[in-house]
């Protein structure tokens, strides 16, 4: 991987060609608070920028080109990925990361799982995921308790924002992506066993 400096000025540049100004400031927001949250709990901060800037990637492709970005690069989609095409965003960013930028396969698993969780993930992923909740500008119904919980582990941040974020899905009427429920369910078993 080439320097970290010189990528997130490749990276930034480039999204500012694929993302809307909103999607390029919130990716922006990420890398300030993934950089934030890897000083805090201890995780590699080049890494977390990098994975923080690029997460949303691929989020404003059109759909037809997501269909065909898979198909050409053989990733595989789940039946709830295939009914809702704007979760491939998070395979095909990693992917772009990897092919483009060089990303190792933490990073790429980080931005794979950024979306709907994933029992492997490791702190690099935990951090996105909640950075990708929580940048400042972000609106948030519920600044307090987010606010409360921050000052948690990794994995009860995580734990709080799945429950937001399926609450939400069913609120919606969405389908829920089976990995948030096993995410949910690891890391809860993970608390009642300590
Ligand atoms: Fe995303
Ligand atoms: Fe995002």
């Amino acid at each position: 991987m080439e320097n970290t400096e010189i990528l997130l000025k490749k990276i930034d540049e480039k999204l500012k060609e694929v993302l809307s100004e909103k999607r390029y400031y919130h990716s922006v927001g990420v890398m300030k608070k993934a950089e934030e949250l890897a000083k805090k709990y201890g995780v590699d901060e080049s890494m977390a920028k990098l994975v923080g800037l690029a997460h949303d990637i691929a989020k404003d492709m059109p759909k037809e080109e997501k269909l065909k970005y898979v198909k050409e690069h053989n990733i595989s989609i789940d039946d709830i990925e295939a009914k809702n095409i704007e979760l491939l965003h998070a395979k095909i960013g990693a992917d772009i990361c990897k092919n483009e930028y060089g990303f190792n396969e933490k990073m790429q698993n980080a931005i794979q799982y950024h979306t709907v969780g994933s029992v492997k993930m490791d702190d690099l992923a935990k951090i996105l995921f909640i950075a990708d909740k929580t940048e400042e500008g972000r609106k948030c119904s519920n600044a307090e308790q987010v606010k409360i919980i921050s000052n948690e582990s990794l994995e009860e941040q995580v734990i709080y924002f799945i429950d937001q974020s399926v609450k939400y899905t069913i609120e919606k009427g969405g389908l829920l992506h089976p990995d948030s429920i096993y995410t949910r369910n690891y890391l809860i078993e993970k608390r009642n066993s300590i």
